[in-house]
């Protein structure tokens, strides 16, 4: 069997988590392969939410192993918090799986991540200060501390030390901090984190290949979006990852033949977090009908996201980039009440029509959209069960964001719940 891949295709909180779920529950191993508790997502079964921010979407489901892949950056503070949540509520973590490969987001890399942020005043970037960017900027660096290092306390005090020299060089000359003092944090996470993680280290590549030799069904769940992807995204202000669909070769440790399928997640309108160019943004009561039905606000950091149109730019550029098979379309009865709904086809700028992303960042931030207007369905669709009951209007829509992308529209989530899904035959 091959795997597939998960992949979002906007700026994030399009919704993946749900559809990872739902997924995730007729594959035998789900792998994470980039980013770290920057990511966060609610899932909703039987009425009961869970926040899940580094655990794989399949913990909920006792036949599924949840494998933490080596291209993700581990707060083990925040791993054990979250396996403790899942536990205190009847959730089983035994089977969860962590790459000795992956790198440890340790207290100064928080630290840092927040320094830089203040320093760069107006033109910061608004992470999510959990210290991602400098986890990622430590591996590039070859003095990032990698999981299994939390096995060999000798060398684990060796590196911490070496990659604390330059870091406390940072912390006191350039921004008048406090050193970090080596020994206490090795203290901490030698003596607390540890030996609680030790059972759950493992080769993850070793056990995904495993996994697809015996003919399992694999699943490599993406976070964040192809637009905050460290290559593709709208960099500076993009995270530090590669969250398009190759980053799952490169962080689980599989090859482009073992991925036979690439679903992307689109919302059926875009938000983003943070700053950054957003051709569709929208300032008016649409753009707060987005954010207030939905409640578009940080899972992890409470902040409100800016509300926009579908833009078919960005989902042209995706459907290249992650060679998406199908498309998943999250939170079309959000759109239930819109008498008109738009949907960006191209941009202008300059007097030119781009009907492919520009590759010239600078154009994106002075394009004009280019909309057609579609009629709106004025029905709530959040007990539609089967694709026969959706209005015309709703399905007309549906057939012009796969005729605009050159992509199917596979499943279409109505409402949180995990049965509020339409699935069509592919
Ligand atoms: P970082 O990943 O914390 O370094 O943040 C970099 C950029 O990515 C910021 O604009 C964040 O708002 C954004 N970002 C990171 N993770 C997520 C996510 O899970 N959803 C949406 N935006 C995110």
């Amino acid at each position: 069997m091959a795997a597939t891949v998960v992949v979002g295709t906007q700026w994030g909180d399009e919704g993946k988590g749900k559809f990872t779920d739902l997924v995730a529950g007729q594959m035998s191993m789900v792998v994470r392969y980039q980013g770290g508790h920057n990511a966060g997502h609610t899932l909703v079964v039987d009425g009961e939410s869970f926040a899940l921010q580094l655990v794989p979407s399949g913990v909920l489901y006792p036949h599924v192993t949840p494998v933490i892949g080596n291209g993700v950056v581990v707060d083990p503070r925040v791993l054990l918090a979250e396996m403790d949540m899942l536990e205190s509520r009847g959730v089983s973590t035994e089977k969860l799986r962590l790459s000795g490969n992956a790198h440890l987001i340790l207290p100064y890399h928080q630290e840092l991540d927040a320094l830089h942020e203040r320093h760069l005043g107006k033109n910061k970037l608004g992470t999510t200060k959990r210290g991602i960017g400098p986890a990622y900027a430590d591996r590039s660096m070859r003095v990032g501390i990698r999981v299994q290092d939390l096995l060999d306390e000798k060398i684990f005090r060796e590196k911490l030390r070496a990659a604390l020299e330059h870091t406390n060089r940072v912390l006191t000359r350039v921004f008048n901090r406090l050193p970090v003092d080596a020994d206490e944090v090795a203290d901490e996470y030698l003596g607390t984190c540890a030996p609680r993680l030790a059972p759950h280290i493992a080769d993850a590549v070793g056990l995904v290949h495993d996994e697809l030799d015996r003919g399992g069904d694999v699943l490599m769940e993406g976070a964040q979006a192809t637009f905050l992807d460290l290559d593709h995204g709208t960099y500076p202000f993009v995270t530090s990852s590669n969250p398009v669909a190759g980053g799952a070769c490169t962080g689980a440790g599989i090859g482009p033949r073992d991925i036979d399928r690439v679903i992307g997640i689109a919302k059926a309108y875009v938000t983003r977090v943070g700053a950054g160019p957003f051709p569709t943004e929208l300032f008016d009561e649409v753009g707060d009908h987005f954010v207030e039905v939905s409640h578009e606000y940080g899972t992890n950091t409470g902040r409100r996201r800016r509300p926009g149109w579908l833009d078919a730019v960005m989902l042209r550029y995706a459907a290249r980039v992650n060679s998406l098979s199908e498309l998943a379309i999250t939170k079309l009865d959000i759109l239930d009440q819109l008498e008109t709904i738009r949907v960006c086809v191209a941009y202008e700028a300059d007097g030119e029509r781009y009907d492919q992303l520009p590759y010239h960042q600078s154009v994106l931030h002075r394009a004009t959209p280019v909309y057609e207007d579609l009629p709106g369905w004025g029905v709530d669709l959040s007990d539609v069960t089967e694709r026969s009951q959706l209005p015309r209007e709703a399905e007309d829509y549906l057939a012009f964001v796969e005729q605009q992308v050159g992509v199917p529209v596979d499943m279409v989530g109505v409402g949180p719940g995990r049965h509020q899904v339409l699935r069509f035959a592919a």
